[in-house]
């Protein structure tokens, strides 16, 4: 006869050899999908090496040593999960790996399409595909308002967690939804892998819309909020001199700024105007958000041409807090982004390869 207690023990420990046995199905999952992406890595370092660009075979092969290094860490250093993280899936020794306070993620030269290009400024999904692994555990909903091409969809999709998100502009939304089609064509595996259940509610709309959106949907509560919203107006000022970045995208038939939308948060050129709007749209998600979320949004300070720095990320902060709890910052950091000779030889203009990413919760 079964006790009551040997009973209990029994079903928590099928229930931790369900869990162990998920976590290994999603490591090998993910563990396949990097080293296609290593792959495609190398593939591009030897195309460049070939044709004697060395300073671009030496940035691909850095990048392969780097990638090389996460992928080590993920099929080797994975510890014990406690049954006692409500944060998360990570053991204590990936949780590590996950609170230093800057990272370092540049894009994949091998996965950057055409579409991608288009975007005048996406993140990387790997940069999103990070903090979801640390705010939220797999089959948990996380939102982006100002979700662009859909890197936060990619991530989730690859993570395994729902996704509810808005876009105002039609072709970046529309290659965001079929984003995850067109991975699953190029990858049978993962097409047989992939939950069941997993759900992307995805709209092409204004994030104002976002709480009607989400309640018509059903959608559950959200858990973690991850965005980049435009960073003002930078897009639409021109940094003059050197040729910029934008301006070559413009030669290029690349998109400058995201829209002539009077509904696009990068068309309002108020700066207190624009950061009050912004502030009071996170605000107004506060009842789709679960009543301790997380929420990380991405900014950088900007400098327009007059020189003067506008630290909106600050200031936004400083906003924010006033409704939420303002937790930390995580810088992120790219180290492979082209470097302007910006102010030579006369004047101190940086290249701003870095990005804060502002943590709040929220409030109690
Ligand atoms: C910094 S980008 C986000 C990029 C995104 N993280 C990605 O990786 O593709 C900001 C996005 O916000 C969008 N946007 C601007 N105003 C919006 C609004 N009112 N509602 C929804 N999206 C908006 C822009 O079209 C742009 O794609």
């Amino acid at each position: 006869m079964t006790s009551p207690d040997s009973f209990s023990f029994r079903s928590k420990f099928s229930s931790e050899e369900e869990k162990e046995k998920a976590l290994v199905t999603q490591y090998r999952d993910l563990l396949h999908q990097k080293q296609g992406e290593l792959q495609k890595t190398l593939q591009a370092g030897l195309k460049s090496f070939h044709e004697v660009d060395l300073a671009q075979a030496a940035r691909e092969f850095r990048k392969l040593a780097n990638d090389l290094k996460l992928l080590e860490k993920l099929a080797t250093d994975k510890g014990n999960h406690t049954d006692r993280n409500t944060l998360n899936d990570l053991s204590g020794k990936q949780w590590i790996q996950h609170t230093k306070s800057w990272v370092v993620v540049d894009g994949r030269p091998g996965s950057i399409t055409k579409e991608i290009k288009d975007h005048p400024a996406s993140f990387p999904p790997s940069l999103a595909e990070f903090f979801i692994s640390y705010f939220t555990k797999r089959g948990q909903w996380v939102m982006d308002p100002f979700m662009g091409i859909g890197s936060t969809v990619e991530a989730c999709f690859t993570t395994q967690r729902n996704c509810f998100g808005t876009e105002l502009n039609p072709k970046y939304c529309e290659f965001a939804q079929s984003r995850i089609s067109k991975i699953l064509n190029k990858d049978k595996k993962r097409k047989e892998n992939i939950p069941k259940d997993l759900q992307w509610n995805i709209f092409n709309s204004d994030a104002r819309n976002a709480t009607s959106l989400w309640q018509d949907q059903n959608t559950p509560p959200i858990d973690f909020l991850i965005t980049s919203p435009p960073y003002w107006n930078m897009l639409k000022k021109s940094r003059g001199g050197v040729k910029s970045v934008l301006k070559q995208r413009v030669e290029k038939g690349l998109d400058e700024y995201y829209s002539e939308s009077q509904h696009d948060y990068g068309n309002i050129d108020d700066l207190a105007g624009y950061l009050s709007q912004l502030t009071d749209l996170f605000v107004s998600f506060k009842p789709l958000l679960k009543p301790k979320a997380y929420l990380m949004i991405i900014l950088q300070n900007c400098r327009p041409k007059d020189g003067e720095m506008r630290p909106i990320a600050w200031d936004f902060a400083n906003h924010m807090k006033e409704h939420f709890i303002l937790r930390q910052e995580f810088i992120w950091c790219q180290d492979q982004k082209f470097a302007g000779i910006w102010g030579y030889p006369t004047t101190y203009v940086s290249n701003v390869h870095h990005h804060y990413c502002l943590v709040f919760q929220n409030s109690r």
